[in-house]
C-alpha cells in the first residue's frame, strides 16, 4: 500500500552569506519575490499538493521564518477597524491549522542531509516531501503537487529533475539514468556535485523531493560526503534498488534564489506575470534593455 503523503520539511537553517549584508539580521527564507517571501513560495506549493504537516528545520536568527505564519492578532485587528479588507484577506489566507507547523533545530551546519535527520520525529515512519525555498518554480501545477501525484502511483522516491549545461554539473545532485521515457527517469546512481568529466549525465536534481522514511537510517550513519558534508544525495542513493526510484522531469520554471542573478530574475519573472504590475513593469524595462 503507498502511504498518502502528508508531511512536507522545510531545511531554513542555512546561513544564507551569498546575500550579505541582506541577511546579516534577516533569515534568507524571508527575502521577497515581489511582496511575498521564499518560505511562502515554499509553504503555499506544498498545501497545493496536499500537504498538511509542516517542519521547518531552522537554527539561530531565523524565528521570523516562524512568526510569519502565526496570527498577527493585532495587526489583523488594525486592518479590520481601517476595513482595509484586501490585505486582511490576504493575511488570513496564510493561516494555518493551529499545530500544523513544528520547528526543529539544527544546531551545526553539517550539510542538507544533516538538516533533515534533524527532523526525524517529525517523520516518522512517513513519506515526506522536501522543499528548499531557494528553488522557486513557476509553473502551471506547482512542482511539489506534480511530485505527489507521481509518488501516489509509483510509490517510493521521486525527485523533480531538470538538464542543466554541463558544466555546470558541480553545482548540484546529478542522476545516473537507468532509463528515460521523456519524462520519468528511473534512476540507477545519484552523485553530488560532480566535476563535468565525471558526471553521468547532464540530468540535475532541484530542490523538490518526495521520500520514503528509509532514508533516515542511511541518514543517521553520518557519513561525510562532496564538502564534508552529511548529503542527502549520499542516503538517497543507497535507497536506490531497494524502493522504486524516479526523477520527475517537472512542468515548470525554476529560478535559483540563492544566486543573486537567479534571484533577480525571478523578481522580474514573478512581477511580469502579475496582472497589477505586470504592465508597469514590462513599460520601465524598456528603458534598461538595448541601452
Ligand atoms: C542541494 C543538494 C543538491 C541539489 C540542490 C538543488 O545543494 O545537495 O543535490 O541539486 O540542492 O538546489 P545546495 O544548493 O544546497 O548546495
Amino acid at each position: 500500500m503507498i502511504k498518502p503523503l502528508r508531511k512536507a520539511v522545510f531545511p531554513v537553517a542555512g546561513l544564507g552569506t551569498r546575500f550579505l549584508p541582506a541577511t546579516k539580521a534577516m533569515a534568507k527564507e524571508m527575502l521577497p519575490v515581489v511582496d511575498k517571501p521564499l518560505i511562502q513560495y515554499a509553504v503555499d506549493e506544498a498545501r497545493a499538493a496536499g500537504i498538511e504537516q509542516f517542519c521547518m528545520v531552522t537554527g539561530r536568527g531565523k524565528t521570523a521564518i516562524v512568526e510569519h505564519f502565526d496570527i498577527a492578532y493585532e495587526l489583523e485587528a488594525t486592518l479590520k477597524m481601517r476595513g482595509k479588507n484586501a490585505e486582511l484577506a490576504n493575511l488570513r489566507d496564510l493561516q494555518m491549522p493551529p499545530g500544523a507547523i513544528t520547528t526543529v533545530r539544527q544546531q551545526e551546519p553539517l550539510g542538507l542531509g544533516h538538516a533533515i535527520w534533524c527532523a526525524r520525529s517529525f517523520i516518522g515512519d512517513d513519506p515526506f516531501a522536501i522543499l528548499l525555498p531557494d528553488d522557486l518554480v513557476m509553473s502551471e501545477v506547482p512542482c511539489t503537487k506534480q511530485l505527489a501525484d507521481v509518488y501516489h502511483e509509483t510509490g517510493g522516491c521521486v525527485v523533480a529533475v531538470t538538464e542543466v549545461p554541463h558544466e555546470q554539473t558541480n553545482r548540484y545532485g546529478i542522476l545516473d539514468i537507468a532509463s528515460d521515457d521523456g519524462r520519468l527517469v528511473e534512476i540507477r546512481g545519484l552523485v553530488e556535485k560532480p566535476k563535468p568529466e565525471d558526471a553521468p549525465s547532464d540530468l540535475s536534481i532541484i530542490g523538490r523531493y518526495v521520500l520514503t522514511a528509509g532514508v533516515i537510517e542511511h541518514l543517521a550513519r553520518m557519513e561525510r560526503g562532496q564538502g564534508n558534508e552529511v548529503q542527502l544525495t549520499d542516503a538517497m542513493a543507497k535507497m536506490i534498488g531497494h524502493v522504486p526510484f524516479h526523477g520527475l522531469r517537472y512542468e515548470g520554471r525554476r529560478f535559483d534564489c540563492g544566486d543573486k542573478v537567479g534571484f533577480l530574475e525571478a523578481q522580474l519573472a514573478f512581477a511580469l506575470k502579475r496582472e497589477d504590475l505586470g504592465p508597469q513593469v514590462r513599460a520601465f524595462l524598456k528603458n534598461y534593455v538595448n541601452a
